[in-house]
């Protein structure tokens, strides 16, 4: 029989900052889930990736002086990359999407054309309001105090021709997926969806831009690219092989999956992603949970506030599964939690070092020191005092499975953990070391007392699996549970160790953490992170060869500036006005007010590129670009505009 197909995503990750414990925190319990799901038996799919393309990517290419893909290449593929993150992290995912692979491209124009044809996507123009971090655009009567309501930053205000989505077409069917299925989980973000977004109306959404040029260009009309949440969103199917010939597993059911997300994004994957899903008539997801955020002293955690917790810093000098295992047992996880290493190390101490990593430690060094580490067959089983831990231990499985099943790791934690404890007060109960003193008498005893700790110790190991994977392959080999025993239905079985159990008493699983002295590390590690980061700039690189016909394609020629005003409402573009020696004048605008007084330019001589597609800018359309040179001083980025000689006429070209 085939097995069961399971598909989990997480998001794709913006490659524009390295990665954070948060991040860390969503990839982390979707790999739990994941290998649960292993566990079971099940034929499991696990995807992630980089979300790649944006204005915000185009920006900060820019001002490292790279191009955008060699922008993200380096975030993404380079040293301590995204990668390297989920590599050291155990992230167990069969696939990894980048939406910069040419078959997600084609997808995307694939997708994005079957919407239009259906005639779900339409031509008109955006006035709105921009929020660049988030690339999400608002209306004004969505913003929270006139600033973008997730993240609290300003917003631009943006006009331009573009694309639009019908969103509203689908608003009626949205709100039934939400209130009358259980999609979207925990059912808290269902009201906020509702009362949020659906109730106010759903508005079609604009879902293409002509500003800027870092996206999946629309194949039928070449100015624009796709809206960065469509290209986004559609991940999850490309990377089965909707819509391209590298993968076939969308038509092998994997699809719908299960879309493991953060609450700020639980907008746009439980009504973009279902309308969308909806209008191409594919099925939408199975689920999609939005989880809490961990924040920082009570706030979101971000590169621009500086607070962000280095993973790497915290896995190098705990453990990977500590860390892990600490993620998914301390915060709830459809709510927010506070992260301190304060919380961290008093995790590490109380539940693996002393509870869990004593348990073992001792069980396996009385087996050692009480019977060589092989138990003898003769046992006396004592039914008063043995049934509890023994009817514990054989209902863990059913309540850690129904906390899984409602994507509650920590409370399935919460279930194990209470095992752990009776199991270490049942050593207490049956002080082993007094039986030991008459063996004759006792040995018998012993032996069962040592071999119900085992049994307890490796269903624990077996459910713990998933939240600490290599830790318990080495639990697994002190206590001498071969792979036959570590196996989901054994978790259900009592007295599947054999009889004469061989154990190997090892290293200590979880080594106590000195609070003091680790605080100080940390402290010395984030220091030294923060001055190996300021040193390292990204190196600039030459531009991809272009062939020498598509270069004198460019029409570079010679202009003076007639006159030069700043934009209303923009804090970085400047009107200019030109002649280019063709009698007629020339408009372009140019986002350097940071750099120059718009006064001071006017009679100065330039060189633009004039044969560019126009292109509207707040409102205004902008005829070519002017040609500047950037560099960066301290970290800053430098521009100057590229003036000629003031005795070059007008409309001069540049050869
Ligand atoms: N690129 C989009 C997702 C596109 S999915 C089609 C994106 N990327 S992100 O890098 O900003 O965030 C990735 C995930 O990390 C999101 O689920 C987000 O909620 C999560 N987290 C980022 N910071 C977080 C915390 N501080 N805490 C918990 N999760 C957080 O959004």
């Amino acid at each position: 029989m085939d097995k069961k197909k399971f598909y989990i995503t997480t998001p794709i990750y913006y490659p524009s900052d390295k990665l954070h414990i948060g991040h860390t925190y969503c990839t982390v319990a979707t790999d739990v889930l994941a290998r649960y799901h292993r566990l079971l038996g099940e034929d499991v799919m696990f995807l992630t990736g980089t979300d790649e393309h944006g204005q915000k990517i185009e920006d900060k290419a820019r001002e490292a002086g790279v191009t955008p893909k060699e922008f993200v290449d380096r975030i993404v593929e380079g040293p301590r990359g995204v990668r390297d993150l989920w590599k050291l992290m155990n992230i167990s995912n069969d696939r990894f999407i980048r939406t910069t692979d040419d078959y997600h491209v084609k997808s995307i124009q694939y997708i994005f054309r079957r919407l239009h044809d259906n005639g779900d996507i339409y031509k008109g123009t955006y006035k709105g309001k921009y929020c660049k971090p988030c690339e999400s655009f608002w209306t004004e009567s969505q913003l929270k105090d006139g600033k973008c309501p997730d993240c609290g930053r300003e917003v631009q205000d943006a006009e331009e021709e573009a694309y639009f989505f019908r969103l509203s077409k689908y608003a009626d069917k949205i709100r039934d997926l939400l209130e009358n299925t259980d999609f979207l989980e925990p059912r808290s973000r269902v009201n906020e969806m509702i009362r949020n977004f659906i109730d106010p109306g759903l508005e079609d959404l604009c879902v293409s831009r002509t500003s800027f040029s870092w996206g999946v260009p629309v194949d039928f009309d070449p100015g624009h690219v796709v809206y960065v949440w469509v290209d986004a969103l559609s991940n999850y199917i490309t990377a089965l092989g909707y819509g391209n010939g590298r993968y076939d597993d969308y038509e092998k059911g994997w699809w719908p999956g299960v879309n493991i997300v953060g609450k700020e994004i639980v907008r746009f994957h439980s009504i973009i992603w279902p309308a969308m899903l909806m209008s191409l008539g594919e099925p939408v997801p199975k689920k999609c949970f939005g989880h809490g955020w961990l924040l920082l002293d009570g706030g979101k955690m971000s590169k621009s506030k500086g607070n962000v917790v280095d993973p790497y810093i915290l896995a190098e000098q705990f453990g990977v599964d500590a860390l892990r295992f600490f993620l998914m047992r301390t915060f709830p996880f459809g709510s927010d939690g506070n992260f301190s290493n304060e919380l961290l190390i008093q995790t590490i101490n109380t539940d693996l070092a002393n509870d869990l990593g004593n348990l073992v430690s001792r069980t396996t060094a009385m087996a050692g020191k009480y019977f060589g580490g092989t138990l003898p067959a003769a046992r006396r089983y004592e039914k008063e005092r043995d049934d509890e831990l023994v009817k514990l231990v054989l209902g863990l499985r059913d309540k850690y499975e129904d906390a899984m099943e409602h994507y509650a790791p920590h409370k399935a934690l919460e279930e194990v953990f209470k095992v752990v404890q009776r199991a270490n007060k049942y050593i207490d109960e049956n002080t082993p070391w007094t039986l030991a003193k008459d063996m004759e008498q006792n040995g018998p005893r012993l032996a069962s007392v040592l071999y119900h700790l085992l049994e307890a110790t490796r269903v624990c190991g077996i459910l713990l699996t998933p939240f600490m994977p290599v830790s318990m392959d080495r639990l697994f080999a002190q206590i001498g549970a071969d792979a036959s025993v570590q196996t989901w239905l054994s978790a259900s079985m009592w007295a599947a160790l054999p009889a004469d159990v061989h154990v190997a008493k090892g290293e200590n699983l979880f080594p106590r953490v000195d609070t003091d002295k680790a605080l100080q590390e940390l402290e010395a590690a984030v220091e030294a992170a923060k001055q190996a980061e300021s040193g390292v700039e990204l190196e600039p690189q030459l531009a991809e060869a272009v062939d020498f016909d598509t270069f004198c394609k460019s029409d570079f020629r010679v202009v003076k500036v007639k006159s030069c005003e700043a934009v209303k409402k923009s804090e970085k573009l400047l009107k200019f006005i030109l002649d280019d020696g063709t009698g007629t004048d020339r408009q372009i605008l140019s986002g350097i007010r940071k750099w120059y007084e718009p006064e001071a330019l006017v009679g100065k001589t330039l060189v633009a590129i004039v044969n560019l597609p126009p292109r509207k800018m707040m409102g205004l359309e902008s005829c070519g670009m002017l040609i500047s040179a950037v560099h960066k001083e301290k970290g800053e980025e430098v521009l100057h505009l590229l003036m000629v000689d003031d005795a070059i006429p007008a409309g001069a070209k540049l050869c």
